[in-house]
């Protein structure tokens, strides 16, 4: 496409960042990472291996015991305080390789910019904010009770690619503000971002070793590091079967773990819901990111009565909905992150039209200029039931199933009615609906008359397979941290 190269894809072929330094994999082998808008080759990886993740958890598990474990919270809260500061000064590249590494909408990476900042600052703010506990004991003779916190040690992230950007900050600032240590193993469709922002950390002023990249495939790089024996902590987001995979490798050295697995959320519209406000909510809900977000609510309930009216509203804004080039700032969605990802959303559809659900908007690959990418129409079925595969499987694509219900109680049965339980949102104009709603629905984040919003300082986990760990908010924090607890003799 027409933008500028950033400069990070000029160098030589990426490696693996560790240490502080590049360095290829110990086989020497290498992977391509493509751009998904032209469906050509966008740079080159090193394909790490067990070797690889064995030198970089060595790198970290040294960064740990040394100068770093010196650092106050203070100079960690300062840390990341540059460091979000070094990561807004270079953001117009970070978001042109975000881009060109995922296909995400340019204009849409820029408008981030704000909430990666802020999330960097977060985590600053959490470097002098963890404490212990003094405790009153009942104890014969005279002790002082008290808990110590310290940081776990080594953690290892595996990211997906559909947002980096962002996901990579969940583990590298909780590290940061812990004084902890990482390895990241970013997805093999989207890297350079990871590997760009590891770079930058060293010019904010991080020591070498703290975070370190490993580039690679899942089943090697991956599975590599969730079942290596000197990491202490794993965190994960990605699909649930893998997430199984990752649990079951960190058993080795019981690992603390966090996983952010899939989602199938609820997204239930009322009547009497402001339908300007809802029909795009809903719509957006789920073509965010051309669908390729684990929040993404991809099960519209629609009460009986306005369904028609709501499905042709739907149908209707969708259909202005700009798919195009990622770098036209127009455009609202991009490519899907690969061919391999466009097939398994395309089978869905097919899957969707076999179950006997009706399509009421798009449903097709793009072609003309665009049919060298992964480009695809955003995709509205109604008539679906909650049984029908497009219902119950993650698709991770921009289909959305629309599904009709009568009352609360239905709305209710129907939403829970899922393997997962990530999200989930209700509009309304009555207090009594959205509160019975909120308390019914087993889900680990809700919205009300809104969808997809986050704060770093609200923490959330899953419901059921959804996975678990909080993610956001001080549980998330604690959970780069032991707890010790303490029994001094006051003699
Ligand atoms: P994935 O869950 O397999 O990949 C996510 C990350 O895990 C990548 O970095 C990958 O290299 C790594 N990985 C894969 N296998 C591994 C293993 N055995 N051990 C350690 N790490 C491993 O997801 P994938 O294949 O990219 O996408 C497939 C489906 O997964 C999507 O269609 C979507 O339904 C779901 N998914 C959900 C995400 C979410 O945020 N909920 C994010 C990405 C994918
Ligand atoms: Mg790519």
């Amino acid at each position: 496409m027409t933008a500028p190269v950033p400069a990070a894809l000029g160098n030589p072929a990426k490696q693996h960042f560790i240490g502080g330094a590049w360095h290829p994999s110990v086989s020497g082998e290498t992977l391509d990472t493509w751009n998904p808008a032209t469906g050509t080759v966008l740079a080159t990886l090193a394909r790490g291996g067990p070797e690889d993740i064995d030198r970089a958890v060595a790198s970290a598990r040294r960064a740990f015991e040394g100068p770093w474990s010196r650092f106050t919270p203070n100079q960690r809260m300062m840390l990341l305080m540059r460091a979000a500061e070094v990561l807004e000064s270079n953001y117009d590249e970070l978001a042109m390789l975000e881009s060109m590494d995922m296909g995400a909408p340019h204009a849409r990476v820029l408008g981030m910019k704000g909430s990666l900042v802020q999330l960097v600052q977060y985590f600053g703010s959490q470097a002098v904010n963890w404490t212990g506990t003094t405790i009153p004991n009942s104890l014969k003779g005279s002790f002082t009770t008290l808990t110590l916190k310290a940081p776990v040690g080594v953690v290892g992230g595996i990211i997906p690619w559909n947002a980096p950007l962002l996901s990579m900050w969940w583990i590298m600032g909780g590290a940061l503000a812990t004084g902890c240590t990482a390895v990241i193993k970013p997805a093999e469709d989207a890297s350079l971002t990871t590997l760009r922002t590891a770079e930058l950390l060293m010019e904010a002023g991080v020591p070498e070793g703290v975070i370190n990249v490993v580039t690679g495939y899942g089943t090697e790089a991956g599975a590599a590091l969730a079942a290596h024996m000197d990491v202490d902590r794993i965190a994960f987001t990605g699909s649930t079967q893998t997430g199984r995979e990752i649990i079951r490798a960190s058993a080795g050295n019981m690992k603390r773990i966090q996983v952010e697995l899939g989602g199938k959320s609820p997204d239930i519209v009322f009547a009497d819901a402001d339908l300007d406000r809802a029909v795009p909510g809903a719509a957006m809900g789920v073509f965010t990111n051309s669908g390729q977000i684990c929040s993404a609510g991809t099960r519209v309930f629609v009460q009986r009565g306005i369904q028609e009216a709501f499905l042709e509203a739907m149908a209707a804004y969708t259909k202005t909905i700009r798919v195009g080039d990622p770098f036209d700032s127009e455009t609202q969605l991009g490519p899907l992150v690969s061919e391999r990802q466009l097939e398994r959303v395309m089978g869905y559809v097919e899957s969707g039209h076999q179950e006997g659900a009706r399509l009421s908007a798009g449903g097709h690959r793009v072609g003309g200029a665009l049919a060298q990418g992964y480009f695809m129409e955003p995709t509205i079925f109604g008539g679906v039931t909650n049984d029908m595969t497009i219902a119950r499987e993650e698709i991770f694509g921009p289909v959305a199933s629309v599904i009709p219900f009568d009352t609360e109680e239905e709305a209710l049965r129907l939403a829970n009615d899922t393997s997962y339980g990530l999200a989930g949102a209700v509009w309304t104009s009555s207090l009594g609906t959205a509160t019975r709603m909120i308390h019914g629905m087993k889900a680990g984040k809700l919205w009300v008359n809104a969808y997809g919003l986050a704060d770093p300082a609200v923490g959330f986990s899953g419901y059921k397979q959804s996975g678990y760990g909080m993610k956001g908010g001080r549980d998330h924090i604690e959970a780069f941290l032991y707890e010790k607890s303490v029994y001094i003799n006051n003699l």
